[in-house]
């Protein structure tokens, strides 16, 4: 949460700046600050608001250098106004954060600061006791107050007498950087050094970066110099921007097909699944007795789905865990448990704690990540790409089912591994994931026909959404992806469970979306739609093509989905349910790539 740019060089900071917030303000928009050095002199210009409010400010207070440090703030401690906007500054230091100080209090007692800080945050107290240990050497007073700091931090420092200079150290907060052709650069992430250059590194935590219009210099904590571990950007650049829609949202919806194909060819080798350029070994997939997926939210929703897959597949059990519990259910994973952690950012704080814990209890770990070099690629034994590119609406969708089409690929890898699956079996169920972009872009086609059918539920206040097995599983996901863009309050129950209780909330007044694509399933769901259009509610249902429903009745919104084998109707379900999100969220007239009070990175606990 919170994004960060640093620049140093010949060109006009104060614009660099402001354009690069916009490029990280998915990573939160409760309000964004810059500040300049020039000749000794730093200049602070900072507000509650959005980028934008931060621009027009600036061409009020038309602030000048070239050499800055930028924030945008996704609100931890302290309210957002402001006073609590970076960067901060105390005394010669001024800084930028992403992360949490948990001893800030301690430290704000320890040093006398009370009285002294004039915001509530955490971070203005590391100003302080940067100042506090500054006597010239930034190496010594960074080394010195980051061995008092407990908690997370990205941190981008400049000192008034170090002219031209950006200092950055980090501890599980991220930071990226670059030089340019006239300077140097830092980030949060790629997103805002691609605009520079394709070449880039990591920050390793607990090393402090130099950035002067020289270039980058790194060192680690005891002084001596150390190596660079170069990378180069692999997104394709041309596909920046919104590309003619309106929002990322859409665009990327639009975009899954494409990267589907990216995710899934590369890792086809004679028509059999293959990891051998990503090392992950066939003993891995062939040895455990279990497996364990953690993962939040979206993510954790795509583990749902492999969870269905793997265990009618391959017969093993499967947990699907939220990272965010797994620290405090006294999680049971050891070597025979394979653990999977999947997360677009790859920087989910509570992913990447889970992860490591269970990295220590010796269970062999593949990650899903997004991201390149993303801390939880790093963390994991193994890695698998997706290839769904920069997901820039906070709302996830094509980071979704790439990671899906990861699940389908490991399914299969596991069943050849195992020697569970014939060659005419694999066969079969790769060729149907290959299908699987052809058949939503059929699904793509008649994104008119589907924004009618959002047109039934947009002044809903409740919406129910109801399936069983698998399709309770993509529901969930339908479900968040309807209350974090739209606003209106969305349950996903498995059908079976409505008698349960939740049916007394059924009137006429609540639209309930249905989807059916599971043969074995199908009566089930059918009469459990039965149930609850006798107490009034209007369904929207989402069943295949060619499928009968001779119990009769009306039918008055049913969406028909493209026929594919049943383990893989998730897909273009999906989109259906991705796009109904969407067409809520735009006509209501909603920021729908910023929703109220998110960020696209947690990294906070
Ligand atoms: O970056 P991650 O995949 O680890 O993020 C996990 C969740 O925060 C994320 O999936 C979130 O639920 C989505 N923004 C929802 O659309």
């Amino acid at each position: 949460m919170c994004g960060i740019i640093g620049y140093t060089g010949k060109g006009n900071a104060q614009k660099i700046m402001l354009d690069a917030l916009e490029l990280l303000e998915y990573r939160g928009y409760d309000s964004a600050g810059i500040a300049l050095l020039k000749e000794g002199q730093t200049q602070i210009v900072k507000r509650a608001g959005r980028v934008k409010d931060l621009r027009n400010l600036c061409a009020e207070v038309k602030p000048e250098g070239t050499c800055g440090i930028g924030h945008t703030r996704w609100a931890t401690h302290g309210g957002v106004c402001d006073e609590n906007a970076h960067p901060h500054r105390f005394g010669r230091i001024t800084l930028i954060h992403n992360g949490i100080i948990e001893n800030y209090r301690e430290l704000t007692e320890k040093y006398a600061l009370e009285g002294a800080l004039v915001s509530e945050t955490d971070s203005e107290v590391v100003a302080a006791v940067l100042e506090h240990f500054y006597a010239g050497d930034p190496y010594s007073a960074i080394r010195r107050t980051v061995l008092k700091l407990k908690g997370t931090f990205a941190l981008a420092i400049m000192f008034d007498d170090q002219p031209d200079k950006i200092y950055a150290v980090r501890n599980v907060s991220p930071i990226v950087a670059a030089v340019t052709k006239d300077g140097a650069v830092l980030s949060s992430d790629v997103a805002a050094i691609v605009p520079f250059t394709a070449d880039y590194f990591v920050m390793p935590e607990f090393h402090v970066v130099c950035l002067s219009p020289g270039g980058v210099e790194m060192f680690d904590l005891s002084g001596d110099k150390a190596p660079i571990d170069w990378q180069k950007v692999d997104w394709d650049v041309s596909r920046g921007g919104k590309g003619g829609y309106p929002f990322y949202m859409e665009k990327e919806i639009m975009e899954q097909p494409q990267v589907i194909r990216e995710t899934i060819l590369p890792r086809i080798k004679d028509g059999r699944p293959d990891f051998t350029a990503e090392g992950i070994p066939d003993e891995i997939l062939a040895a455990c007795k279990r497996i364990c997926v953690i993962a939040c939210g979206t993510a954790m929703h795509a583990g749902l789905v492999g969870k269905s897959l793997i265990q009618a597949m391959i017969g093993i059990h499967v947990d699907v865990v939220m990272a965010s519990e797994f620290m405090y259910n006294d999680p049971v994973v050891d070597k025979d448990t394979l653990v999977i952690a999947i997360s677009q950012s790859g920087e989910t704080i509570d992913t990447l704690e889970a992860l490591k814990f269970a990295r220590k209890c010796g269970s062999p770990s593949i990650s899903i990540v997004n991201v390149k070099g993303a801390s939880i690629a790093r963390a994991s034994e193994h890695v698998i790409y997706t290839c769904a590119g920069p997901e820039i609406a906070v709302a996830s969708t094509k980071a979704y089912t790439t990671q899906l089409a990861v699940l389908y690929l490991i399914t299969a890898r596991m069943a050849v591994a195992r020697g569970l699956w014939s060659g005419e079996k694999v066969t079969e169920f790769i060729e149907e994931l290959q299908r699987v972009p052809q058949v939503m872009e059929r699904v793509l086609e008649d994104k008119e026909e589907i924004h009618r059918l959002a047109g039934t539920i947009l002044n809903a206040r409740d919406v129910f959404m109801i399936g069983r097995g698998l399709d309770y599983s993509i529901l969930l996901e339908g479900s968040l992806k309807l209350k974090e863009v739209s606003y209106i309050h969305s349950e996903a129950y498995a059908s079976g469970e409505l008698k349960h209780g939740t049916i007394a909330l059924i009137t006429e007044d609540t639209p309930v979306i249905a989807v059916v694509t599971q043969d074995k399933l199908k009566s089930k769901e059918l009469s459990n739609i039965r149930e609850v259009q006798s107490r009034g509610a209007r369904v929207v249902l989402l069943i295949k093509e060619h499928e009968t429903m001779d119990e009769g009745g009306e039918w008055s919104c049913v969406y028909r989905l493209p026929q594919m084998a049943d383990a893989f109707m998730v897909m273009p379900a999906s989109v259906v349910l991705q796009l109904i999100a969407y067409f809520v969220s735009l006509d209501k007239g909603l920021d729908v790539d910023k929703p109220r009070n998110l960020a696209k990175v947690v990294t906070v606990e």
